[in-house]
């Protein structure tokens, strides 16, 4: 069974808060989704292995270490768009794919539109980004078209979660791993995340 952390922090409830009002303007949520996400970098890449690696200060010669397994971000379109420029700054190596799906908003399941993925994927750390995990049907369907490409080593990194979909996601992949910066209560009549911070694709570009 894939491991649920729920990644804790004053920065990230802080910030978690004003992301969540429904007064916050699209310039502020883009940022603080982008600093909640760099918030959880460090826990998400905890158990990146590491290469000793000499380096020479100016002083001595020392042990030092490097990123032995390199790492590719996948946002799933197109809301994962907004945390990938983040994470990019802080893991510059990273090559980026993309998975494009969306929700039908009869049904709530997930249709695919678009995937471009790196060639090498099957020899990196893949770190699937979105906002959201709602039903979890995006996720694990992205982390399907990621498998069958040839990935082994797969995360997911979201802001929001509800259990519906950490199950979802659990149970159809008990391979990989999920990272929320809180795991809310449930969902609503139209698969919406409650509390939850509404439609995140639309509050990161404007389109509401
Ligand atoms: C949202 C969100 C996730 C998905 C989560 O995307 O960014 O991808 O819904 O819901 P699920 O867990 O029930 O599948 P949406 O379909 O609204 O598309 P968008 O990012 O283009 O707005
Ligand atoms: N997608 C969103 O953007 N928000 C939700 O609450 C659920 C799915």
């Amino acid at each position: 069974m894939g491991k649920l952390t729920v990644v804790e922090h004053p920065l990230i409830a802080h910030k978690m808060s004003i992301l969540r009002d429904e007064k916050t303007p699209v310039k502020e949520f883009r940022e603080l989704i982008g600093e909640i996400a760099l918030l959880m970098t460090a826990e998400v890449t905890k158990d990146l292995p590491l290469k000793k690696h000499m380096v020479k200060t100016p002083i001595a010669e020392t042990e030092g270490a490097l990123i032995e397994r390199q790492v590719a971000l996948v946002p799933i379109l197109r809301a994962g768009l907004g945390i990938v420029d983040a994470l990019m700054k802080i893991i510059p190596a990273a090559k980026i794919g993309h998975v494009g799906l969306y929700r039908d908003p009869e049904t709530h399941k997930p249709v695919e539109y678009y995937c471009k993925l790196p060639t090498d994927i099957e020899q990196r750390q893949v770190i699937v980004l979105d906002p959201m995990l709602a039903t979890g049907g995006s996720a694990a369907a992205a982390i399907d078209f990621i498998k069958q490409r040839g990935a082994t080593k797969i995360k997911l990194m979201c802001i929001v979660g509800a259990p519906q979909g950490v199950k979802a996601v659990q149970e159809a992949h008990p391979d990989v791993d999920i990272y929320l910066a809180s795991l809310d209560e449930g969902l609503n009549d139209h698969a919406y995340i409650v509390p939850g911070l509404g439609d995140a694709g639309d509050r990161l570009f404007g389109t509401m």
